[in-house]
């Protein structure tokens, strides 16, 4: 069976298979087969997120609404991450925030923790009034966050971006000027859920993001623009739920791919997802994930939109 060792912004990792940030709590679960994890979002001051219910099944995936619930920079450098430190797999730190500010202060921080590999910046999640997401759909503004936080930190700065944006192409680029070593996408679709009795909006949040099969197309789409406009190594997921899947997005320009929203479904989801992938090498006889990377694109492409 072909390996499905891969490398990743220097890193050297087992299988390119990650967890979607927000999607694992690998802490209550375990790792569940990741080659590296990516931790929650995490924001400079603590957050309870947003009221109850947060989460409403879709035929074809979820619509949540979290509202990036979470410790706070002090208590996930003090408790946290030295717990996820032990679990034996890279650590990616996932960042958010309100303002350049606060992301370089996480940045800076987290970055200096020996078993962070790699920082996230989540300039994409439509569950928050503002910040995060209004950055991500600004280009001027996606540049010169990642620029600061490029310059505070040593190890590999990536961007998740929103696939709700107008140019996807515009945004990367943007990223790519700013530094980042590599991109993020998709993070999930704005949406919404009816309570069918009462009428009115489902979650406590109000509006929400969809992920799962149904974004698939749309991920394809994102990872593939994103891919052909900066070269730049990318971690694609949206409706991963299998090694079919993972190759598509292989072939759309990921090198890694993640798996959120399947993970609720399947918790055994990776080492399947990891096995079908090394059996479809196999049969076409490629000797690694590397041999797909982009096999969507004709050797002369830049972009051309769907
Ligand atoms: C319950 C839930 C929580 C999430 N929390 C975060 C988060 O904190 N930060 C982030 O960048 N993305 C978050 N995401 C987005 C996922 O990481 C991923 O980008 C998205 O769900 C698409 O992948 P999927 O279809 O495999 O779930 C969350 C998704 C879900 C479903």
């Amino acid at each position: 069976m072909p390996s499905l060792e891969t490398s990743f912004c220097g890193l050297r990792l087992p299988t390119p298979f990650v967890n979607g940030s927000g999607t694992l709590d690998a802490l209550v679960s375990g790792t569940l087969g990741v080659s590296a994890f990516v931790t929650k979002t995490v924001t400079l001051n603590p957050r309870e997120g947003n009221p109850p219910p947060r989460i409403a099944e879709t035929p074809a995936g979820m619509v949540n609404s979290i509202g990036l619930a979470n410790p706070g920079l002090d208590r996930f450098l003090e408790d946290d991450l030295p717990r996820l430190a032990e679990l034996g797999v890279p650590i990616v730190a996932s960042v958010g925030g309100w303002s350049p500010g606060e992301y370089a202060t996480a940045v800076a921080r987290i970055g200096a923790h020996p078993a962070v590999v790699a920082i996230e910046l989540n300039v994409s999640c439509p569950n928050v009034e503002s910040g995060c997401i209004s950055i991500g759909t600004d280009p001027r503004e996606t540049r010169a966050l990642v620029e600061r936080c490029r310059r505070e930190t040593d190890v590999p700065v990536l961007a998740k971006l929103s696939p709700s944006v107008t140019e996807i192409e515009a945004i990367a680029t943007a990223a790519a000027e700013g530094g980042a070593d590599g991109l993020v996408l998709i993070n999930t679709l704005r949406g919404i859920a009816i309570d069918r009795a009462t009428l009115r909006p489902l979650l406590g949040g109000g509006g929400g993001g969809l992920s799962g099969p149904a974004v698939k197309p749309v991920a394809l789409h994102a990872v593939f623009h994103a891919y052909a406009a900066t070269g730049l190594p990318i971690v694609g997921m949206g409706g991963v739920a299998g090694g079919s899947d993972a190759s598509e997005f292989l072939a759309a320009g990921a090198t890694l791919v993640g798996i959120g929203t399947a993970l609720f479904r399947d918790p055994a989801v990776v080492a399947r997802a990891a096995l079908e992938l090394a059996e479809e090498l196999e049969r076409r006889g490629a000797s690694g994930p590397e041999d797909l990377v982009a096999a969507a694109h004709p050797p002369t492409s830049t972009s051309s939109r769907a």
